[in-house]
């Protein structure tokens, strides 16, 4: 599976990964980053990111992120109306504004609202929805406060990050807290964090019943083909699958963003994942500029 992230994921990056590495046989399943309500509106650009004809073909399940269960319910209408059949709900986004609020890992301090979702639930059988979460927001054990009530949810699986809030996406894990966690849970147990290589992958599959990538997918991009195909890629393959990545990424925005600089600027964050093998000449020029070739 691979990880929602904002600004990086996005459904011109999915496109090109999906034609570049997708499977062809929609295992490798995608979630956009997450969908809000703004000013009592669920974002336009938000739900766009779904909607995009650059999805086809691929296995997509949207994300939301909410406060409370009216929050939820919009949304959950909203992305109905625009065909979603799955959806999964964000339990675990670090960011204090939106902590602070009661969104993302701010629920898991709040289960009288992740109650009140909950029953909400039954009233939309034909959803199938599925959690995103961390350990808790000060406290890896916070999160077992919410076992019965996830327990209770109709789950596709429960993704777990095994960090708090507090530790945003740097730190140990806290893996006896994370082994506890897993184990009450009666729904699928999925691992995100820190994965990088096909034997992590390999790894952590007997453990869990599933991986999430995010970061260690944009370094290495070709990472489930690896994994899939049960050999490594030399070092020079992935540099040009990270370079190949990068240049599709590029072309692809030139149809959408209108500026250079608009490009350029988007662009950036990519660069900031270049595989530590790539010439840090290149880097640097890729980071500056957005591209390499001329
Ligand atoms: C820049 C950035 C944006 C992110 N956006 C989202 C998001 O929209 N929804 C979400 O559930 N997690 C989001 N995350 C968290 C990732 O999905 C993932 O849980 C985290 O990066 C740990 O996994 P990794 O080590 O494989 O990257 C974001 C993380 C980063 C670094």
């Amino acid at each position: 599976m691979v990880a929602p992230l904002q600004g990086l994921t996005e459904a011109v990056w999915r496109n090109v990964h999906h034609r570049h590495f997708g499977d062809g046989q929609g295992e490798v399943e995608y979630f956009t980053p997450f969908i809000r309500v703004d000013r009592d509106e669920v974002r336009a650009r938000d739900l766009r990111d779904f909607t995009s004809e650059l999805n086809e073909g691929m296995m997509l399940t949207p994300q939301i992120i909410f406060r409370d269960m009216e929050e939820w319910k919009r949304l959950v209408e909203m992305l109905i109306a625009n065909g979603a059949k799955r959806i999964d709900m964000n339990m675990g986004c670090p960011f204090p504004p939106q902590v602070k609020k009661g969104r993302g890992a701010g629920m898991i301090m709040h289960p009288d609202a992740v109650g009140r979702i909950a029953e909400e639930m039954a009233n939309y059988p034909e959803v199938q929805f599925s959690v995103k979460m961390r350990l808790g927001v000060v406290d890896p054990s916070e999160a077992l406060a919410l076992v019965d009530i996830l327990n209770a949810m109709p789950l596709r699986h429960v993704t777990i990050h095994p960090r708090t809030a507090k530790q945003q996406y740097k730190g140990e894990f806290h893996l006896k807290e994370m082994a506890e966690l897993s184990s009450c849970i009666k729904h699928p147990v999925i691992f995100n964090g820190e994965i990088s290589s096909p034997s992590d992958i390999e790894a952590l599959s007997a453990k869990y019943d599933g991986v999430m990538v995010g970061r260690g997918l944009l370094a290495r991009p070709s990472l489930f083909a690896e994994y899939r195909a049960g050999k490594e890629w030399s070092v020079e393959e992935r540099e040009e699958a990270f370079l190949g990545l990068i240049e599709g990424t590029y072309k692809l925005l030139e149809n959408s963003l209108c500026g250079s600089t608009q490009i350029r600027d988007k662009m950036k964050p990519y660069w900031e994942y270049a595989p530590n093998s790539l010439d840090r000449k290149i880097v640097k020029f890729g980071k500056k500029n957005g591209y390499i070739w001329s």
